[in-house]
């Protein structure tokens, strides 16, 4: 099938009309999102809408009209509650759809086999032509691929739709961005199902409490049923793995920049103001309290992930959740499949370096000075203690568990680092879980700035969490010495060891701060005070 582009000409319109009364499928654009239109009450037109998106049939779609009146006139409800009226005087033509019980003429394909329907009136003057000059009611979802971010240009419509529907309409760029936000009124108290640019406050100015379903911000259990079908299903979602960063602006940059230093796969997807900041390539989404600006550059910015080529994970920061940002925080949650990484509330000192260098007699020294020191070292024995890290290690390395539960370190050890391969193998299952528990040990402890003792800092990821890093060096010669006096090793096993692991030039290259212990326990002394005048004197 050739898909017809058409614009917004009285012809056109007509054409796309006519294609509508044929039982076709037209994309037409309203004030929200590209909406993919059929006769809303033709069964079979309607079933092909769910064919081209590869939509799930239990996943009911909105009606649009052009006019209130058309509700009635057309019986789509049995009833139409006060507060639709409501609604309808303050919102429509705009932005929300309402649910309410369905008439009898709605088509099992449109309601998915609930006793209700969703209705609403487009503003935008394109999608109020087509109404009008068609004489239908127009069963209209998003129209882009079912999973996938919904369109916001006919360009993103051509992207996934070419040649499975008869015709788009090209209205230009959607003004809103996101979809409508969604309220029920079949329950007792209403119920925003999906929020959108009209919030939550907006609506309770005009018909008092409503409550905000439970999936609209929280990930459904496997037996929680969606009040919303479409909540269930993985939305939204570019190629690349999004993860959501929740914390302040400039722990987002910091994280992002110290991830791009390490790996030049991931890509920040930021408020404009972050753009000259980060290192690393950005899509950005509008200015820092522009939320209504974010929302219409949102689904655009998801789409562009996907153009950027050889990036695998995109760092995007975390909308608050209340007002517009509900609705961004709702779509960019299931871009993002539910992964949040909350970023520490405190000062996060990283202390790393080289073996022998003296990184930990120099995290005492801090500690005795009043900086509480976070050991990853600990977290790492903590960390194989839990249950769920236990099972990952024996699915990837078989029973490495003892008669009483706990692991067999030993063997585990020897099968890790029998290859890179393996270790890497451990090092995905140990890592996050480390991290994690430094994190929550650091929000428990006094003061607002806290150490990470932490001899893999990098390697673990443990970097990005830090505002600060601190690299402990000494020249070659004296670490060697010190090891094997430390572990009582020989000088071979000690070059050995030393050679397995970075260099200084690493370590002048992602540290922040770097001292240097070439000399006396005096000196050490002098250089740690130092040290703390420049940590804590900032
Ligand atoms: O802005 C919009 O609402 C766009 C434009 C085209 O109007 N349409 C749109 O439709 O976003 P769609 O199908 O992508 O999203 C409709 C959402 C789905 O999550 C669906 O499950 C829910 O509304 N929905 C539709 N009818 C429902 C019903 N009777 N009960 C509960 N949820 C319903
Ligand atoms: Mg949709």
């Amino acid at each position: 099938m050739n898909t017809l582009h058409l614009t917004n000409t009285q012809s056109d319109i007509e054409r796309a009309a006519a294609i509508l009364r044929d039982g076709g499928l037209v994309a037409m654009p309203t004030e929200t999102v590209y909406g993919l239109a059929a006769d809303a009450l033709n069964g079979s037109a309607v079933r092909r809408i769910f064919e081209a998106k590869g939509r799930p049939m239990d996943n009911p779609l909105i009606v649009h009209v052009a006019d209130f009146s058309d509700i009635e006139r057309l019986r789509l409800v049995s009833e139409i509650p006060d507060k639709a009226r409501a609604l309808a005087d303050a919102f429509w033509p705009g932005p929300l759809t309402i649910i309410m019980k369905k008439g009898d003429v709605i088509p099992d394909e449109v309601s998915a086999g609930l006793d209700t329907v969703a209705v609403r009136i487009p503003s935008h003057p394109d999608a109020h032509s087509l109404l009008l000059t068609s004489g239908l009611a127009l069963a209209a979802p998003s129209a882009n691929t079912s999973g996938k971010p919904s369109p916001t240009t006919a360009k993103h419509v051509i992207n996934d739709m070419e040649g499975r529907i008869e015709a788009v309409l090209d209205g230009g760029a959607c003004s809103v961005g996101v979809e409508s936000t969604v309220i029920t009124l079949v329950a007792d108290t209403p119920r925003i199902l999906r929020p959108g640019i009209i919030t939550r406050e907006d609506i309770e100015a005009v018909i008092g409490h409503v409550d905000v379903d439970h999936a609209v911000l929280n990930k459904l259990e496997n037996n929680e049923k969606a009040s919303s079908p479409g909540m269930k299903y993985k939305h939204y979602a570019p190629k690349a793995r999004v993860i959501l960063l929740r914390g302040e602006d400039e722990k987002y940059i910091t994280f992002v920049n110290r991830r791009y230093a390490r790996d030049k796969s991931v890509a920040a997807m930021c408020y404009d103001e972050d753009k000259s900041q980060i290192n690393a390539p950005c899509i950005t989404i509008g200015a820092m309290n522009d939320e209504v600006a974010q929302a219409q550059a949102l689904f655009d910015a998801l789409r562009a992930v996907d153009e950027l080529g050889s990036v695998t994970t995109v760092y995007a920061h975390c909308p608050r959740a209340t007002g517009v940002g509900m609705a961004l925080y709702n779509r960019l949650i299931r871009a993002a499949a539910f992964e949040v990484i909350d970023l520490p509330g405190k000062r996060i000192i990283g202390l790393t370096g080289q073996t022998g260098a003296g990184k930990s007699m120099v995290a005492e020294k801090l500690r005795e000075m009043g900086l509480p020191v976070v050991s990853a070292d600990k977290a790492a024995r903590l960390a194989v203690e839990d249950s769920e890290i236990k099972a990952m290690l024996c699915a990837a390395f078989g029973d490495v568990l003892l008669p009483d539960g706990t692991l067999n370190r030993k063997l585990v050890a020897q099968l890790a680092f029998s290859t890179p391969e393996k270790t890497a193998v451990l090092n995905a299952i140990t890592h996050p879980k480390i991290a994690q528990l430094m994190l929550k040990e650091a929000e428990a402890c006094d003061g607002d700035a806290v150490i990470f003792d932490a001899p893999q800092l990098f390697e673990a990821g443990e970097d990005a969490y830090c505002d600060i890093i601190v690299g402990v060096l000494a020249q070659p010669k004296l670490r060697m010495e010190r090891i094997v006096r430390r572990d009582h090793i020989t000088r071979d096993q000690a070059a050995l060891r030393m050679s397995a692991q970075f260099g200084e030039e690493f370590f002048l290259s992602l540290c922040d701060d770097i001292l240097y212990n070439n000399g006396t326990a005096e000196e050490l002394d002098i250089s740690v005070k130092e040290l703390y005048e420049r940590l804590v004197g900032q």
